[in-house]
């Protein structure tokens, strides 16, 4: 059972949960959120979802309510609360409840936050292929801050969904940035090619681990431009996030990607990670 969630200092039952109407992430989507997978019981790369969450904070101003340590010893409370061992958190934190809804934020505030569990399906370990589609990247300039935000994704996901798609691919003037709801990776000729960590995309943590072990793995990896252009001659290609770990994307729009099946260098990489994994796990 995944049910019990961190309201506000208390824990209690997801279907007891609720926020005010004037919680300005509520009218405003005026907060920051994270989403951390838990794997047998052990948060991954917890210190990094929460340093970014933290960073993030600073970034639209929102005084973090609490300490890294007490983030910590919050995550660790709710993974003991849930009964089943793979779960995929999600943390938000709003700047807090308005008086009224006005623009302008009122400096006393206390940021709501909430930490809800849900179920993460085992089979993210699986390499499932998917067929992604490129659209144009609609969203607004601060990409990097994972914001409650998420109107433009929402759309771009649901155009792509409706058209039988698992996940759009944005760019910017020709030029990719990422996922809809995830970091991409293209391999050309033995090398993967990420775009740069800049303020067009969400510095993903899987991001960040898959280009750590490239590393460790000796094989090439460039944050670079990326022109839409060079999916048209890609063997591989592939997207990363926290609750899809790798998935080969096989098919972009009519076009199958090289052969259509997954490559090697994506199976490389999925294998290292299964790998850190469970060196996590078995810790
Ligand atoms: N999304 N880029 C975007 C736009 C994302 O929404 C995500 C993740 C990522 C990957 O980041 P990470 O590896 O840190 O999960 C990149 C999460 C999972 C979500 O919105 O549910």
């Amino acid at each position: 059972m995944t049910d019990i969630v961190y309201l506000n200092g208390e824990f209690i039952a997801k279907s007891s949960a609720k926020i005010s109407v004037l919680d300005r992430g509520f009218l405003f989507g005026d907060g920051i959120y994270e989403v951390i997978p838990v794997y047998n019981g052990k948060a991954f790369r917890l210190q990094q979802h929460l340093e970014r969450l933290i960073y993030c904070l600073e970034q639209v101003d929102i005084q973090s309510p609490y300490t890294l340590q007490k983030w910590h010893e919050l995550i660790v409370q709710i993974i003991a609360k849930s009964v089943q061992p793979h779960i995929s958190i999600y943390i938000q934190v709003s700047r807090g409840c308005q008086i009224d809804r006005v623009h302008t934020v009122d400096n006393a505030l206390i940021p709501s936050v909430l930490i809800m569990p849900s179920e993460l399906s085992p089979q993210v370990a699986e390499l499932a292929p998917i067929k992604a589609t490129l659209k144009d990247d609609i969203r607004w300039q601060y990409c990097h801050i994972k914001s409650t935000s998420l109107l433009a994704n929402i759309i771009l996901r649901q155009e792509a969904h409706k058209q039988g798609f698992q996940e759009a691919l944005l760019h910017r003037n020709g030029v990719l940035t990422e996922g809809a709801t995830s970091n991409i990776f293209v391999v050309c000729n033995n090398n993967i090619l990420t775009p740069k960590n800049n303020q067009s995309i969400l510095g993903g943590i899987t991001r960040d681990l898959i280009i750590e072990l490239a590393q460790n793995a000796s094989i090439n990896l460039v944050e670079t431009d990326i022109n839409i252009s060079t999916l048209d001659t890609a063997d591989e290609v592939w997207i990363s996030s926290s609750s899809r770990e790798i998935s080969p994307v096989t098919q972009i729009d009519d076009k199958i990607v090289a052969s259509g099946e997954i490559g090697p260098v994506t199976q490389k990489m999925h294998r290292a990670f299964q790998v850190f994994k469970q060196t996590l796990i078995n810790d």
